[in-house]
């Protein structure tokens, strides 16, 4: 039976398929990790939408039933939702939901890669949801390398951290938005300097809640057969392994092959 695909340029996009392993713990997935070419934070609108392209093509050769674009950055230059005649799922209008579920009517802020802050992706779902609203969109473009390479807990982190906080917090945001799905790696650290009266927010869960729903309402065909997990990356750097097992855990990692793209 037909795996459910998952991209993201790097490991980022595990903690979205951890979300819909969790949710869908029946369904095989195949998950491809860009990682000979990440980051896409910093790179124009056109090779995202190539990577984005290419990216789908290779998860369709294997036969998946559908993609999820686990990737803001990609998300935001998604144009339709079907590719290559594939249903896609993006990250960004799950994500604007959450946060507007959460929030209690304060500003959001958005921290997100430097394409998905230019794209203006979430300022538009945020607004479509509800117009009017403060939305402070930060580019924290330091982050997925440190996340990369499993600083998560440095302090050089937390310091890079501060700062890039330090103009949302001043306005006052209730609500801030995990805009990249490197960040809810660091979603402890964020809430722990954002304080109490924040709702941090990352769009794993909401976006798998989507898929699921359309298992369910039977517009994507539930499995037959319980799967697992295969992983393919652009380039098979030795770090990806160790740290990719830390975020899916206890969903472990089945097979792990080089993807030629
Ligand atoms: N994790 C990706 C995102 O959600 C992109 C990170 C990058 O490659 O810059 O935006």
């Amino acid at each position: 039976m037909a795996a459910i695909g998952v991209f993201d340029s790097g490991i980022g996009g595990l903690t979205v398929l951890r979300a819909l392993k969790q949710m869908l713990p029946d369904e095989p997935f195949v998950y491809l990790g860009d990682t000979a070419r990440l980051p896409y934070g910093s790179k124009s609108p056109r090779t995202i939408r190539n990577y984005l392209h290419q990216n789908v093509a290779f998860l369709e050769s294997l036969g998946v039933k559908a993609v999820v674009v686990a990737c803001n950055t990609a998300s935001s230059v998604l144009e339709g939702d079907d590719l290559h005649g594939l249903p896609l799922y993006g990250v960004i209008q799950p994500g604007a939901q959450a946060a507007m579920a959460a929030s209690q009517g304060g500003a959001v802020g958005v921290l997100a890669t430097r394409a998905t802050v230019a794209s203006s992706a979430y300022r538009h779902a945020l607004e479509r949801l509800q117009p009017g609203l403060q939305v402070v969109e930060q580019a924290c473009p330091l982050l997925v390398p440190l996340v990369e390479e499993g600083w998560a807990d440095d302090p050089v982190t937390e310091t890079v951290l501060q700062r890039y906080l330090s103009e949302p917090l001043a306005t006052g945001v209730d609500t801030l938005i995990l805009g990249c799905t490197h960040y809810p790696v660091l979603k402890h650290v964020v809430q722990r300097l954002a304080g109490p009266g924040v709702t941090v927010i990352d769009s794993a869960q909401t976006t798998a809640q989507v898929v699921k729903n359309d298992i369910m309402r039977g517009r994507l065909a539930a499995t037959t057969r319980p799967g697992g997990i295969d992983v393919f990356t652009t380039d098979l750097a030795p770090g990806f392994r160790e740290l990719g097992t830390r975020i899916l855990a206890p969903y472990p990692i089945d097979s792990w092959s080089l993807a030629d793209l």
